[in-house]
């Protein structure tokens, strides 16, 4: 292995490589597809018959801006296919990308690693000529290290077969630009050939001069939940803020604009509300922190319980909020809720803070309806007893109050007077300092924002604060 250095200039490339990559989720999906596009033959494998169907006939099973329109590029040039059968994927790959979930155990906070297990195990049993294994997922540290020796006891090839990480850090809106130009590529690998494999399978995206980072296999676990970790503490930093201005008076949306100037700390995830929610920087902080502690290292990263918790705050402070506003009870009062994905642009309902909002004011016995461009159906599943509105005006009819817990275009774009003419009470709660606040004053509403003074003026935000909640 060459030394862990920051290259612009990858090794030759060898030849280019056949693929495949196992679990069409979120993450393998837009690899696969993308891959194929960048004029490699993939195959797409996954336990999942509905899945591989959809995706073979050019449906992809979730919101994602950009990728159905790749999907039906990639499938019109052959080079992708799906399939079901691990045998087909152990014959055709010559370097296989295992891109399965971990999600969090059940009452537990660690990670589970049941699919990554099995996909590689399946795989490695059946491989019978010179091959690299290549993790993706997100994963506690020492995980590739003990996988290694797993797939070389199951596999016939003995240590011939190899294993390396290449952690992924796409966002979920923009998975295409995120995989097809990534800011970076970290290659953790055991061994010079695996390093050129890995270059030749991302030799257009090393071309266009991505910078690469080649390491050793715990720095490259190490990378995802670092990166996770520390954009998951921005976001609690400024709402710890947010508690604070809420007994000084202070209003945290000019305290983060007046930071983001000074180019050491910068605007991007600073942006304060309901918090962070999705399938990623939730669940990786808890897996890291309870890694660190099998490890006897809990406390360097102890700090991130707390990050979760003032995170978790966010939400109970929004319901707090609501209930103030209708005057001290719940009960009975109707509440429309505007949003239900974790961030916009997108159905992903996991963790999400906007349906956490909503079930705990139905739990406190308010009438919830909500309202999500995209994620109602995803919302529904998991929350069935909410009723779920189909359009923003349906939403809002006869409300007591009314929430924006998702910032949606649309309801950035909604016209003060038009709910107006629907709602009950002109009330509403900013959880995503997404609306003009004087423009709702102006026509005679009752505006609150978490962390802002109840006459707080609207702040027009450095453009760094926005970008990455607006597509
Ligand atoms: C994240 C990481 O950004 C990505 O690199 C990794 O690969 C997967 O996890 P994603 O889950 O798609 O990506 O969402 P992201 O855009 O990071 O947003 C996470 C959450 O933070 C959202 O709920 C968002 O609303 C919230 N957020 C983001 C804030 O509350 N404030 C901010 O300033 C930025």
């Amino acid at each position: 292995m060459s030394d862990p250095t920051t290259r612009s200039a990858p090794l030759p490339i060898v030849e280019k490589p056949r693929l495949t990559v196992v679990g069409t989720g979120y993450l393998g999906a837009t690899h696969a597809i993308c891959m194929a596009v960048l004029g490699y033959e993939v195959m797409g494998v996954d336990v999942d018959v509905a899945k591989v169907e959809a995706l073979a006939a050019g449906t992809v099973p979730f919101y994602e801006p950009g990728l159905p329109e790749k999907l039906r590029e990639a499938l019109d040039s052959g080079r992708l296919t799906f399939t079901t059968d691990f045998d087909a994927a152990a014959e055709f790959g010559d370097v296989h990308f295992i891109c399965v979930g971990t999600p969090q155990t059940p009452g537990s906070m660690a990670a589970d690693m049941r699919y990554v297990d099995s996909a590689f195990g399946e795989l490695a049993k059946r491989i019978t000529r010179k091959a690299l294994l290549v993790g993706k997922s997100t994963v506690p540290i020492g995980t590739a290290s003990r996988l290694t020796e797993l797939v070389q006891s199951l596999s016939p090839l003995g240590a011939e077969l190899e294993l390396a990480w290449n952690p992924e850090f796409l966002r979920e809106g923009f998975a295409v630009q995120d995989t097809m130009h990534p800011d970076r590529l970290v290659f953790g690998v055991q061994s010079e050939w695996a390093e050129r494999q890995l270059s030749a399978a991302f030799a257009p995206v090393l071309e266009e001069g991505t910078p690469l980072v080649v390491a050793d296999l715990a720095t490259s676990e190490l990378v995802k939940v670092a990166a996770n970790s520390f954009l998951a503490t921005k976001i609690s930093f400024i709402n710890a803020m947010a508690e604070v201005c809420e007994t000084t008076g202070a209003d945290v949306n000019l305290l983060a604009q007046s930071l983001s100037y000074d180019s050491r700390i910068g605007g991007r995830f600073l942006k304060p509300g309901l918090g962070f929610g999705g399938g990623c920087l939730p669940k990786d902080i808890r897996a890291f922190a309870h890694r660190a502690d099998e490890l006897g290292v809990g406390q360097a990263v102890s700090f991130l319980k707390e990050v979760d918790s003032i995170n978790n705050r966010r939400r109970v402070r929004t319901v707090d909020l609501i209930r103030e506003m209708v005057g001290g009870d719940l009960a009975g009062k109707r509440i429309a809720c505007l949003g239900a994905a974790f961030k916009p642009n997108s159905d992903d309902v996991r963790d999400a803070p906007a349906l956490d909002v909503a079930r705990m004011l139905y739990l406190e016995g308010a009438t919830v309806t909500v309202y999500d461009p995209e994620a109602n159906e995803n919302a529904h599943r998991l929350y069935p007893d909410l009723t779920y509105a189909s359009s923003m005006m349906a939403c809002v009819v006869d409300a007591d109050a009314v929430a924006l817990l998702t910032e949606w275009q649309v309801f950035r774009d909604a016209d003060p007077d038009d709910l107006a003419q629907l709602v009950r009470h002109r009330r509403v709660v900013d959880g995503r300092h997404a609306l003009d606040a004087d423009d709702y004053r102006a026509k005679g509403w009752e505006f609150r924002a978490l962390g802002r003074p109840a006459q707080s003026r609207t702040v027009a935000l450095a453009s760094d604060l926005r970008d990455e909640v607006t597509v």
